[in-house]
């Protein structure tokens, strides 16, 4: 029998990006030779650093080659000596486009032992996943200046989307919604304001889940009310599906309730595996920490659960998660990220 074999692009970027990314990397290692599979890893520079040293921030011929693997894994992109928005169009932005990782899969779960900011809530208040549309909103960079710098500036950013990008974001969602035990979807929007983009996400949204999902109950929240009820009744939420920028938006709120920045994990997928997909925490490359053994690695780690799933390696992600819950009860904020790493490397 020939031994699976996974061909992973490793982009562990800036700030703490490096630290983290190695700490999961490490883990890789280990559950890959548990359960028998082999991974072929490559590594690239992409990020703040060599922007600088090549003015490259993901040129196509380097996409060509990320587009070799089937997977990607990110550490974190981001440095205060680029301007705002050459890196994040030009590297993350870019990838989620390029290879139209149109859903990008946010689960809000708090780990046992780990302190929830919302008084009285556990665990089993708490587990829920965002699906946050990744291709279309205010992100597809439609819309344009006039008159800079004059008391007549206008600025436009619209707000787009057509109707395939909704159908597939939404079929994503349902399927997950019915793959869970409880079943409900709840579909996040502004339908009171923002009246033409969510006529168009209600009337998929319902005609598709009658048509096939009649399983799955559906739900609809204002954005402004999620936010309220992921902080007042987060366990009345299963799966939530929402736009680019409310997903943005929704997802550092649900993280600040997980435990924060450094117990988030994210996949930006393309479910009919045409392009490959990418795992990354939800933080950014925290320059201010960097360097210093301080970074929390669990968002890191997380993001690894999700890629091994996403590779089919079921047994290997149930060891990364045994892994992470052998951490969490432990007094994890004032540890190390060495510290947090062996402990998460004990058990192997
Ligand atoms: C995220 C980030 C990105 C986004 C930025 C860095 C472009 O905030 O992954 O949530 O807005 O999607
Ligand atoms: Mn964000």
């Amino acid at each position: 029998m020939s031994v699976r074999k996974h061909r992973i692009a490793v982009v562990a970027g800036d700030g703490i990006g490096p630290e983290v990314t190695e700490v999961a990397m490490e883990l890789l290692g280990k559950v890959a030779k548990n359960r028998q599979f082999e991974v072929e890893l490559k590594r690239f520079p992409f990020g703040g650093e060599h922007y600088l040293k090549t003015g490259e921030t993901l040129s196509d011929a380097s996409l060509a080659e990320l587009r070799q693997h089937d997977v990607i894994y990110l550490g974190a992109v981001g440095s205060p000596k680029v301007k705002p928005g050459i890196l994040e169009k030009g590297v993350l932005l870019k990838l989620r486009f390029a290879f139209d990782q149109y859903i990008n899969l946010r689960p809000v779960k708090l780990y046992p032992g780990v302190e929830c900011p919302i008084k009285g809530k556990g665990p089993e208040h708490l587990d829920y996943v965002v699906v946050r549309e990744n291709t279309g909103d205010m992100y597809a960079g439609i819309g344009g200046t006039m008159m800079e710098g004059t008391d007549d500036e206008v600025a436009v950013q619209e707000m787009v989307y057509n109707h395939k990008q909704v159908e597939r974001c939404l079929r994503y969602a349902f399927e997950l919604a019915a793959a869970r035990s409880r079943k409900t979807l709840a579909l996040i929007g502004k339908s009171n304001v923002l009246t033409y983009v969510f006529k168009l996400w209600d009337r998929v949204f319902h005609a598709l889940g009658e048509a096939e999902f009649p399983q799955v109950k559906r739900e609809y929240y204002h954005v402004d009310a999620a936010c309220m009820m992921m902080v007042k009744q987060p366990e009345r939420f299963d799966v939530m599906v929402t736009t680019n920028m409310f997903g943005d938006i929704i997802t550092d709120l649900g993280a600040v309730t997980q435990g924060g920045m450094g117990m988030a994990a994210s996949g930006n997928l393309n479910p009919t595996r045409a392009f490959p997909s990418m795992f990354e925490p939800v933080h950014g490359s925290a320059p201010d920490i960097a360097g210093q053994d301080k970074a929390n690695p669990l968002a890191a780690v997380m993001s690894l659960k999700m890629l091994l799933e996403f590779l089919g390696e079921h047994d290997a992600a149930a060891d990364v998660d045994q892994a992470i819950r052998a951490v969490t009860p432990m007094d994890f904020d004032h540890m190390s990220t060495s510290a947090i790493r062996t402990a998460l490397l004990a058990k192997f």
